[in-house]
């Protein structure tokens, strides 16, 4: 009540200007337009060309994520948000934003920083940009996979900094791929594809656990379905592919980490949060499990006084899934054309129902 309140005498200042203007916020000439915040400029520029066209564009000028002070202001009296997994929309936001905001649009498949309940209470649509960035994710995963139990980061420092004297039978060897047991956990979009780009490295056995059998899609490649215990005692490579929800927040904690295989390569590319990382870094450091590669921690980005960070057999990299070309500038295209449908009272691409 009292929270309500004080926003609505926040957002009646905004309005009336009692806020300086922020600088940093780009602004298309003010008519009567419906209103649309996009939270970074860096997105692919067809995005905010598509937007352009039909509404009055704001958007924040630095290739970082806005303030939340500056986000609370800005959002005042806005009709959709062209937002970021870095923006957190909860109710503080929605309250500000008013009435008046009919989307939330975020440029990426996972959504756990929106508030979707506090979203529907409002009726206000969410769009998403699923399908388009699973080639590009799984093709990152891959690649993590191959660097983590190659050890190519590793390798690689030691041609810098003179550690490679000689060529060594036993030197940087890691566990390959062939004859092992590949374990995925989330067997949505993602892991399927993974499943289908770890086929061609002949492993043993492809094992899944998601919420339900895929039983269909699991033929395609061999792939068998096990229960969480069976997926942590019988792997040698875990891959996380799954939504971050209340139900697999740190999922992976001490527990799992006892449990897995002395040899296992742990790899997360989905969200930090489904990993109790004190627990990981006591894993690797003890050497219970052989190594992790991670594009994505808790929090982003990783302090650099982060224990993670002072293992050898932990590669980290800054939550690059997505980020190939084509994939970014068809994932703004679809961002913006969420907006525009929903603001037309239309179907939008791709919506959290
Ligand atoms: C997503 O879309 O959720 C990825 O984490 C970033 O593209």
């Amino acid at each position: 009540m009292f929270a309500n309140l004080t926003s609505q005498i926040y957002r009646q200042a905004v309005k009336a200007k009692v806020f300086k203007k922020s600088s940093r916020l780009m602004m298309s000439e003010t008519n009567n337009l419906p209103k649309v915040l996009v939270t970074r400029p860096d997105v692919a520029s067809i995005g905010i060309e598509l937007l352009k066209k039909e509404f009055d564009v704001t958007t924040w000028s630095l290739p970082s994520p806005m303030p939340r002070e500056e986000f609370l202001k800005s959002v005042v009296g806005k009709n959709g948000i062209f937002c970021t997994l870095t923006d957190k929309i909860d109710a503080e936001l929605l309250d500000m934003a008013g009435p008046e905001l009919k989307v939330v649009a975020t440029i990426s498949v996972g959504y756990d920083h929106i508030d979707i309940s506090e979203c529907k209470k409002r009726n206000i649509r969410i769009g998403y940009t699923p399908d388009v960035l699973t080639d590009a994710t799984a093709e990152l995963t891959m690649a993590l996979l191959l660097a983590t139990n190659r050890r190519l980061f590793e390798a690689n420092k030691e041609v810098f900094n003179g550690g490679w004297s000689s060529w060594s039978p036993s030197w940087m060897c890691g566990p390959g791929l062939k004859g092992s047991v590949i374990g995925i956990f989330g067997y949505g979009r993602i892991g399927q594809e993974v499943a289908k780009r770890c086929v061609p490295f002949k492993p043993k056995k492809i094992v899944y656990f998601n919420r339900s059998e895929k039983p269909k899609e699991a033929s395609e490649v061999g792939a068998s379905f096990v229960n969480f215990n069976d997926l942590l005692k019988t792997s040698d490579v875990i891959i996380v592919c799954c939504a971050l929800t209340p139900e697999t927040k740190e999922i992976f904690n001490y527990e799992a980490f006892q449990r897995m295989k002395p040899n296992c390569i742990f790899i997360n590319t989905s969200r930090g949060g489904l990993v109790d990382q004190k627990s990981l870094y006591q894993a690797l450091k003890e050497k219970r499990i052989w190594g992790a590669g991670l594009d994505v921690t808790t929090p982003e980005p990783l302090p650099l006084d982060d224990p993670l960070l002072t293992l050898k057999n932990c590669l980290i990299l800054p939550h690059i899934g997505s980020a190939d070309i084509n994939t970014r500038i068809e994932m703004s295209k679809i961002t913006a054309t969420n907006i525009i449908k929903a603001l037309k009272n239309q179907e939008m691409i791709s919506e959290i129902k």
